[in-house]
């Protein structure tokens, strides 16, 4: 199992960023059989993998552009990643609902392409919202969103990739899916068009989590289906409290 944090826009200044992890690190290295990663901002991530050097626990970045530099202000390479963290979040809704992370231009698609040929495992994030979901529509969205960010990879570059369901209506809303929502929704629209894409074994090779409003209390229910390899915890990791959340997927 993987259990990912995203951080997004808090965590404030590296010193309170460190106060943070200090107080999750000792706790989550004495949990073993889990594979964890913090996602915190750019600004403290150097910081944060000087702290992590010698422990089990990964990093991750939120973002970043495709191109390997230029004139692009206020982006991050893949090559300024490549020594500082292992993973990066690409697609996540709130990038998308900004710009600049969209599946029809393929600017995605590039993203993921250009993390792979850095070492960095994509955590690429798709996810229906409240209309499309009322609409019934979920799986042609996510199914969509997946196959357009995937386009054109190898079978064994697939496989790499880890993909976190997050449906847009329970991100921060304290409402998360049902584990079986999430566990159908993963097998039928990410694992099934990965499968027919693809094959079968790249489809149970993927790691595919859950997000959206994940908890201490719900994480065990969304660990017990069959199809969900984890989770990416956004308010939840904030806290010395993603220690105990992390505990419940090993214990
Ligand atoms: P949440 O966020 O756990 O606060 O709902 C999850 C995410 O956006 O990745």
């Amino acid at each position: 199992p993987l259990i990912a944090a995203n951080w997004k826009m808090n965590a404030g200044t590296v010193d309170e960023a460190l106060t943070l992890v200090r107080a999750l690190r000792s706790g989550l290295s004495r949990l073993a059989g889990v594979n964890v990663v913090l996602c915190p901002p750019f600004t403290v991530l150097a910081s944060l993998a000087e702290v992590l050097r010698q422990s089990s626990i990964a990093l991750g970045a939120q973002n970043m552009h495709w191109e390997p530099r230029g004139a692009f202000t206020g982006e991050i390479a893949p090559t300024m990643l490549a020594g500082l963290c292992r993973y990066v979040i690409l697609g996540h809704s709130e990038r998308r609902a900004l710009g600049g992370t969209s599946d029809d231009d393929g600017a995605l698609n590039r993203k993921v392409r250009a993390a792979l040929a850095q070492d960095l495992t994509p955590i690429l994030c798709a996810g229906e919202s409240a209309r499309e979901h009322e609409e019934a529509d979920t799986e042609r969205v996510v199914s969509t969103q997946v196959l357009a960010a995937l386009d054109g990879l190898r079978s064994d570059q697939v496989a790499t990739c880890v993909i976190a369901y997050e449906p847009i209506w329970a991100i921060g809303t304290g409402h998360s899916a049902t584990p079986t929502l999430a566990n159908r929704t993963i097998g039928l629209a990410i694992r099934r068009s990965v499968a027919t894409q693809w094959d079968e074994r790249t489809a149970e090779s993927v790691r595919v989590l859950y997000g959206g409003s994940v908890t201490t209390d719900n994480i065990a229910s969304f660990m017990a289906m069959p199809e969900i390899d984890g989770a990416l915890v956004g308010g939840a990791s904030l806290s010395p409290e993603f220690v105990a959340l992390v505990g419940k997927v090993v214990g």
